[in-house]
């Protein structure tokens, strides 16, 4: 099954793809994490990126899509991908189903995960992440639950960049639900509730 994510920042994309990808090991393609292992290893990608992501707007497509094409011809996982943070404007989703059609490779479904935007913001400035293994959690956490090493707040994670984003995601992103709508593959989840209740939701709207 091959599956796009959409939400707002901070709706819980990536924690109900880390679930997924526990129990059905999908491959996990996250825009985000991709650019932000760019910037750490200083790369020519990462130093172009860079300054968008901190002011929370999106990168331009002409650094994306080629990071995207090139991730995506490397999955190779039998169960299927989880695209999370991509697509994020209507360009960027023509150019997945180009490259998918061309691919044969079918998108089975978009699921929305829907959270208001004051959740997000309190949300956002508790989110700490792992500096090794990249597990999400909160600022409850004085260290790692799954591997011990210390959590660190991502750069835009502060509030005033969250509301830069999620005006971003209004502006651009958030027409690609009537996009999939269109395809008649979109599927919603209320993501304003425990994780397990919210997942075990996305598995019955997934089939899975
Ligand atoms: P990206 O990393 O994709 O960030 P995002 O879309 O803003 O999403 P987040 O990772 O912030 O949130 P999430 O929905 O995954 O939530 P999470 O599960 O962590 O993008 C970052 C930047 O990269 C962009 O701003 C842009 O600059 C650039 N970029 C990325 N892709 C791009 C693209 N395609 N084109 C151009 N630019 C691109 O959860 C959040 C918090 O809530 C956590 O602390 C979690 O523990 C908690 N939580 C989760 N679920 C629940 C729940 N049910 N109840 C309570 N708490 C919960």
């Amino acid at each position: 099954m091959n599956i796009v994510l959409l939400g707002a920042p901070g709706a819980g994309k990536g924690t109900q793809a880390q679930k997924l990808v526990e129990e059905f090991g999908f491959d996990h393609i996250s825009t985000g994490d991709l650019l932000r292992e760019a910037v750490k290893a200083g790369s020519e990608l990462g130093r172009a990126a860079k300054k968008y992501m901190e002011a929370g707007e999106l990168v331009p497509d002409s650094l994306v899509i080629d990071l995207v094409t090139e991730r995506l011809r490397k999955n190779v996982r039998g169960a299927g991908f989880i695209l999370d943070g991509f697509p994020r404007n209507t360009s960027q989703a023509v150019m997945l189903d180009s490259e998918l059609a061309a691919a044969e490779i079918a998108l089975d479904a978009a699921l929305l995960v829907s959270v208001d935007a004051e959740v997000i913001v309190e949300r956002l400035s508790l989110r700490r992440v792992c500096k090794a293994c990249g597990y999400t959690g909160s600022a409850a956490q004085a260290s790692c639950p799954k591997c011990g090493a210390e959590m660190y707040q991502r750069d835009d994670d502060t509030p005033a960049t969250v509301r830069d984003r999620l005006q971003v995601y209004a502006e651009k992103t958030a027409p690609l639900i009537d996009y999939y709508q269109g395809k008649n593959m979109l599927v919603e989840v209320d993501g304003d509730r425990p994780q397990d209740a919210v997942y075990a939701d996305v598995k019955a709207l997934l089939h899975l």
